[in-house]
Parts: C-alpha cells; structure tokens; sequence
C-alpha cells in the first residue's frame, strides 16, 4: 500500500476524513504526539491500527472526540467530576478513563469495560473528527515499543506502507502523550500516565490526586497494571539508555569512564558549554524537555548511538511525564550518583 501524505488544508482534511469513514487508518497530528486515527466504532478499521503498530491487544485505544458533551454517546455514566475536570482542560493533553457502554467495540477498549476519553485541542485533529462524524480511536503513530512520533516524517519512518495516509500538521506542541486519569471518587482521581495536565494542576478540581505506582516503578511479576500500557517496555530507541541522577559535574565524572565510539550523552542545554563528549541536548526545562525527548531519542537512533548517558530530568510538574518515559526508555536502569 502506498501512504499519501497529506498537507493540512481543508481539501486533505476532507479527504483523510474520507479515508477514515470508509475504514482506512490516517496518521494524524495532535498537541501532544501524532496519533493513528480510525473509527473506534468499526472493528476491522481498529483491527488494522493493532496490526499496524504490532500491538499487544490487551492495550486499549484512546477514543477522540470533538467535545465532551458526546462523551455521554460512549460511554454509560459520567461522575460529576470528571465533568468539573473536563470543563477546565478539555480540549487539551488529557484522557478521561470512564465506564462504556456497547457503542465502543471490545477490540478498541482491549477487552475493558472502560474507554479512555480524549479531546484533543490541536485544530487538524479536530477538523478531521468534525469532518468524519466518527469517534476517532488513536494511539501514538510509532511501532509499538518504540518512541512515539512527534513530527509526519516520524510517523512515515514507522507507518510507511501500512496505512493509507499522514497528515502533515507540523512539530507536535507537547511532544508527550496526554495525562491519562480514572475517578476513584467523588472527589479524587488517579493518574496511570503523567502527562502536560499535572498532578498540581489536576488538584486545582480535585480534593486529592493519586499518582499510580507503575508510573515509577517497575511492575513485579503477577501484578496487574491499570493502565495495560504501563506493563510493557516502551519509548524505547534501539540504543542502550542508561538514566545518570546527579548534577552536571557527577554526572560527567561518571560517564568519562565509558566514553567509546557510539556512545553519547543527553543532557540539558546549559550543560552543554562545558561538557567534553558526544553528547545532544533536550532542554532546560520540563516543558522543553517534553517537547524535545522523542525527537532527540529517534536522532540518536539516526546518528547510530549504541549507548546514550541520560542526565536524569526533574520529576516535579510535566517532568514527571519526561521522567516517567525515560525510565521506561532505560528499562528502570537509574543510576544514583
Ligand atoms: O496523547 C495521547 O494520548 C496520544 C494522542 C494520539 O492522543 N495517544 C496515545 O495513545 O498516547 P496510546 O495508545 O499510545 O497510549 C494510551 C495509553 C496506554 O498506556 C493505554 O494502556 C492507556 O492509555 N489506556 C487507554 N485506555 C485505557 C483504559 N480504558 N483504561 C486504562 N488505561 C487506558
Ligand atoms: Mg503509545
């Protein structure tokens, strides 16, 4: 199958919209990654999705809609604070996991009687669900495993034969995926993968924020993850990521012992004037370092690195969204100096 790519005028919305209602999968931009877009009401389109990524089908899809007044079309009761949530960062970088009724196709759910709700704010994915009248099912665009795609040429890299079309919709803004929460009560939510909706944020609506123990801990045999994504090894480069907690001076007194050719360090922006070896940066920030990750994580790829040093990011705010897929890049490889 040849993959089109389509610019983001309202001619190419219209027809990856097309493409979308007749079954077929579009890799699509959004605010926080790109996303592979098809109907989550039409089993043998999200059938294609799974294959496409080679993923596990126990991982359920993230389900996209224009406004969350349609969430009550999916799902079968709404707790009124995830109303009060929606109102203050929907659309936006957050998914709401709430109970579904019979409209969302088990191989969407991965076999939950939940359905994560998503509505994203990025205007090409929002065109194109106006356009296609569907509840549009997306995961990250990557092959499963791997970083997810923050650019159309990303998504080619991985989709390229697989799928009908990418959209083009330019560099992703937050360059992670969307915070994903649950209601555990009337009052408190918990958080199965930090995102740019932070905890500090979220307890802005909320009496109390839980931050789920697999976003920083590696789960042991026999546990079940609540979040079916956060059991697998992922975000990961075909290098060899070891994450170095410590600052600038520790951490390039450590790596120096094991500076050979393909190694590389990933650092911040203003380690950079004085740091000695191969290294790329990612920021100096949270935010910058969220925007930067996948991208720096495929160049390395690019660039042939066989082992890249990670200068461990803050875990505070968004950075624990950059922390939390790093640690998973590293396999829980974390070295504190
Ligand atoms: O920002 C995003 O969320 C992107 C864009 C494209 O919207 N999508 C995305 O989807 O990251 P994906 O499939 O790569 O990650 C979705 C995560 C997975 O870890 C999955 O296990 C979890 O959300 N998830 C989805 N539905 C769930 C549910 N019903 N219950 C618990 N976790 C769920
Ligand atoms: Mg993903």
């Amino acid at each position: 199958m040849e993959t089109i790519l389509l610019d983001d005028n309202e001619a190419d919305l219209i027809r990856a919209a097309e493409l979308i209602t007749k079954g077929g999968v579009v890799g699509i931009p959004t605010e926080t990654v790109y996303g592979l877009g098809a109907d989550a009401s039409n089993p043998v389109a999200v059938k294609r999705i799974f294959e496409a990524k080679g993923r596990p089908a126990d991982n359920p899809l993230i389900v996209h809609l224009a406004d969350f007044s349609e969430a009550k079309k999916y799902t079968s009761s709404i707790p009124e604070l995830a109303y009060r949530i929606a109102e203050k960062f929907c659309p936006g970088p957050l998914t709401i996991v709430l109970p579904k009724n019979g409209s969302i196709p088990m191989i969407t759910s991965g076999g939950l009687d939940t359905v994560g709700i998503r509505i994203p704010s990025h205007r090409v994915m929002h065109r194109i669900i106006e356009l296609s009248g569907c509840p549009i099912a997306a995961p990250s665009a990557n092959t499963s495993g791997l970083p997810s795609p923050t650019s159309a040429s990303h998504v080619m890299d991985d989709m390229a034969g697989k799928i009908e079309a990418v959209v083009d919709g330019g560099q992703s803004e937050f360059g992670v995926e969307s915070t994903v929460i649950s209601v555990e009560n009337e009052s408190s939510v918990r958080i199965l993968r930090p995102g740019c909706v932070t905890r500090e944020m979220l307890l802005e609506v909320c009496g109390d924020v839980i931050i789920d123990h697999a976003i920083l801990h590696e789960l042991e045999a026999g546990q079940t993850a609540a979040s079916p994504g956060m059991k697998y090894k992922h975000y990961s480069p075909k290098a060899d990521v070891v994450m170095v907690e410590g600052n600038i001076s520790s951490f390039t007194e450590y790596v120096k012992n094991y500076m050979e050719s393909g190694v590389y360090s990933l650092i911040y922006d203003c380690d950079a004037d004085y740091f000695p070896y191969r290294y790329m940066t990612y920021g100096s920030n949270s935010s910058e370092q969220a925007h930067w990750l996948f991208r720096r994580l495929r160049e390395l790829d690019e660039t042939g690195a066989k082992k890249v040093f990670v200068r461990a990011p803050s875990s505070d705010g968004v950075g624990l969204a950059v922390y939390n897929r790093l640690i998973r890049a590293a396999g829980f490889e974390v070295i504190r100096l």
